[in-house]
């Protein structure tokens, strides 16, 4: 782990030096006006980019800051990812790559505003929302509330070290700080007021003592708690009715200044479904509407960069782990250089500049090299290569054996023969595992389809098992976020005389960054299992590049010991960014770790990225070729007429239905020639009124949905993300006749009293629902 950091350290001493030499600035203030900001007295039009230093190399943090200058930013908008920063209880580290205060700094130094988001929860498709693993190490932890003592009182200590390093910083002490963000999005999770005011109090403690607080929520919740003292902002994506957005708003806050925090340029990217864009126009649309309006906005994310090392997150339900690009189709991409959306914000903003400004030059990008196909001579097979194991009774998940990412084999053995077919029970594997027995690869489970079990072939007592599991991104979203890595909770054979749970386990813990700090035993050639790779190239100038890993299984690359994330031939990302100054004159080393056997150990370096090459396992629709829902002779619960319009509406039954499978049908659409259906989240009350959890929900069943031009799946009606929607194919040759059913899966036996609808939420109206019917039955549906 240390020369991990060291080579951060190393690598970033030159940009260290330069952004202290800073000035001092003049003390200002920023305050609230009447519907205005006010910086030092006058209206401010906040024009704020998005921009995560560690998603960033530090050498290249100044381009980019000056690229966000160069669309017209006037600000850079940034989180402050705790596990980041405390990789280790009680460890914080704010070197090199982790120089936040550098960062800030360079800010200034490029004449710009900072505003700063500290969390402790920040969500930005970062491991566990930025929250540290270890947390996990306490059984019955509860996050983002005061109940749980030690998550609060970690979180003050937490704030308090981000105060250390910026509370200098406030633009009441001459710095670049406009404002500081009390956790994110928390009414999409809960109500607790009680717990939002002592975050507020902690950020005000940490030192943040004079800077203007503020927090950000969706349009239909941030009314969900009470902070006082807290300015209130709106998040919401690409092409929305701004209008719409901010309509509550204004009614509760007439006065009010109105931002909106994070306007979604684009969107990120799940191992296995589709790419995401937004296309240039709709972006550009409602970012119109808001400099029409002044209302001030951060584009989330102005530069997206690379999520490197193990830091990805994953949404859930159902489970799901990010890309480790984060491109997010923003205006500038992952390598830093402009897109059109780059080039439309610019032309947009001359239009709204204040008087006597300017827009500053756009910087050169950085030169992009292409590296011929070079292969990769060595490895060293990982079951050869293990640390040293720790001995445990029982399975557990890998935070209990102190390990916070990577993978970990559990090995046992056999305590009597099996007969063939015997089940073998893995309770959770999280997140992917491969299992073998005495050596031999017998199966794979993949948290992503829900897979919990294993047929084994006969084997005798004594057989060696091994399992070994892939952690990747924790939840970083919701209820789900406690999510524990590993093997959760047991390991059972199934057989015909009844269960046994296997016992005595040697379990060895592969931390993520392992290749580096141990001395693996590399021979010449290719291995057919799990294994590391190593090999080089050589290159007369270094320069950004993408490494080709279309060859490969799945696993992580390191060049020159960095680590460049996670890579999976799913796609729908198969390159790999390389930034330039990682690289060096003459030889590069270059390891691969892949769990799967690649059949080529070759890689190149393109001069473009492939981030949308989609290689999926299953179907990515949900619904078997030709199979057709039956339900001639089933009996709707409800029926009716949602209302036009915008905004959640809720529905509520005479009496209360009762069953495990939902089949929720729109019968026609609110506009009448539209031949589509589509919704952006559905909910289900219980009998308390209360919308109902989803975690166990699973969708069996859409008759209609669009995969092709965009990732519109049935599934995000419960995916807990207001601007994501289902839709209906969209093409005439695909697309399906009215009824269009969805079926879904409780999970168990569910009392429900009503259901609550959000229509799409952007500017559109295609699909927007008039007729539905409602069924609700304990046994499955017919096909
Ligand atoms: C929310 C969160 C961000 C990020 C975006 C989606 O708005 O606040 O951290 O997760 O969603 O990219």
């Amino acid at each position: 782990m240390k020369s991990f950091f060291r080579l951060f350290q190393l690598s970033a001493l030159a940009a260290t030096f330069a952004s202290s030499l800073l000035p001092a600035a003049t003390p200002g203030d920023f305050t609230l006006g009447k519907k205005e900001f006010l910086l030092n007295g006058e209206p401010f039009l906040v024009r704020a980019g998005e921009l995560h230093y560690p998603r960033i190399p530090r050498e290249y943090w100044d381009h980019r800051i000056k690229m966000c200058k160069a669309m017209g930013m006037n600000t850079i908008c940034i989180y402050v990812f705790w596990n980041f920063h405390e990789m280790r209880e009680g460890e914080f580290n704010f070197e090199g790559q982790r120089d936040v205060a550098a960062f800030v700094r360079l800010i200034q130094e490029n004449g710009m505003h900072a505003i700063v988001r500290p969390g402790p929860y920040c969500c930005a498709e970062w491991d566990m929302g930025a929250f540290p693993w270890w947390l996990l190490k306490k059984e019955d932890i509860g996050v983002r509330t005061s109940k749980d003592h030690y998550y609060m009182d970690r979180t003050k200590k937490w704030l308090a070290a981000v105060g250390t390093e910026l509370a200098p910083l406030q633009i009441q002490n001459g710095g670049p700080i406009l404002m500081v963000q009390v956790e994110n999005e928390f009414g999409a999770f809960g109500n607790d007021g009680v717990y939002m005011t002592q975050v507020r109090d902690a950020v005000r403690a940490a030192g943040f003592d004079k800077v203007q607080l503020f927090r950000c929520d969706w349009a239909s919740n941030f009314h969900n708690y009470e902070v006082d003292d807290v300015a209130v902002t709106i998040n919401f994506g690409a092409g929305s009715n701004v209008d719409d957005m901010f309509r509550k708003f204004t009614e509760l806050h007439p006065e009010a200044p109105r931002m909106c925090s994070e306007y979604w340029t684009g969107w990120f990217d799940h191992w296995g479904r589709r790419h995401e864009t937004r296309g240039v126009e709709t972006f550009i649309g409602s970012l119109k509407d808001m400099l029409d309006r002044r209302i001030s906005f951060s584009l989330y994310m102005a530069h997206g960069g690379t999520t490197f090392g193990p830091w990805g997150g994953a949404n859930a339900p159902a489970y799901s782990a990010m890309v480790s690009s984060y491109d997010y189709n923003a205006p500038i991409n992952e390598a830093g250089q402009p897109t059109d959306k780059f080039d439309a914000v610019r032309d947009l903003l001359k239009n709204y500049l204040n008087p006597g400004e300017t827009l500053a030059p756009v910087p050169a990008s950085h030169p992009v090299i292409s590296i011929p196909s070079f292969e990769l001579t060595e490895s060293a097979p990982l079951f050869e290569n293990l640390p040293d194991p720790i001995a445990s009774e029982n399975v557990r998940a890998m935070e209990f054996f102190d390990l916070g990412f990577g993978r970990i084999l559990y090995r046992t053995t056999l305590p009597a023969d099996v007969d063939q077919g015997t089940r073998l029970i893995i309770k959770e594997a999280r997140d992917w595992a491969l299992v073998y027995l005495d050596g031999e690869r017998i199966g794979k489970l993949d948290r992503r389809h829900g897979d919990t079990t294993l047929s084994l072939p006969a084997a005798k007592a004594g057989t060696r098992l091994d399992i070994l599991v892939e952690a990747m991104g924790r939840v970083n979203f919701g209820a789900a976020i406690i999510d524990r890595k590993g093997i959760t909770e047991s390991v059972t054979l199934a057989h015909s005389s009844g269960e046994t749970e296997l016992k005595g386990w040697s379990v060895y813990p592969i931390d993520f960054d392992f290749p580096l700090h141990q001395n693996l035993n590399y021979r010449p050639g290719k291995s057919d299992a799990a294994a590391f790779y190593r090999g080089s190239f050589e290159i007369t100038e270094p320069g950004d590049t993408f490494l080709d890993l279309r060859q490969w299984g799945k696993g992580m690359v390191w060049v020159n010991g960095h680590n460049l994330g996670r890579y999976w031939s799913l796609g729908p990302q198969q390159t790999m960014y390389v930034p330039g100054p990682w690289l060096k004159k003459g030889r590069n080393e270059v390891i691969v770790l892949d769990l799967e056997a690649t059949a080529s150990p070759t890689l190149a370096g393109l001069d473009k990225p492939i981030l949308d090459d989609l290689r999926p396992d299953a179907s990515l629709l949900n619904r078997k070729p030709g199979q057709q829902l039956k339900l001639d002779a089933e009996t709707p619960h409800s029926s009716g007429d949602l209302a036009p319009g915008a905004g959640w509406q809720t529905v509520t039954f005479d009496t209360p239905a009762t069953g495990r499978y939902l089949c929720f049908t729109s019968t026609s659409p609110q506009r009448g020639d539209d031949p589509y259906s589509s919704m952006a989240e559905f909910y289900l009350l219980g009998e308390d009124g209360q919308q109902l959890p989803r975690e166990a929900w699973d969708l069996v069943y859409a008759d209609s949905e669009e995969i092709t031009a965009g990732n519109h799946t049935a599934d995000k009606i419960f995916d807990l993300q207001e601007s994501t929607y289902w839709h209906t194919a969209w093409s005439t040759e695909e697309r399906a006749p009215f009824p269009h059913s969805i079926v879904i899966d409780l999970g168990k036996s569910t009392k429900v009293t009503g259901f609550k609808v959000l229509p799409r939420t952007d500017k559109q109206t295609n699909g927007m629902i008039k007729g539905y019917r409602f069924y609700l039955k304990e046994s499955a549906f017919d096909y």
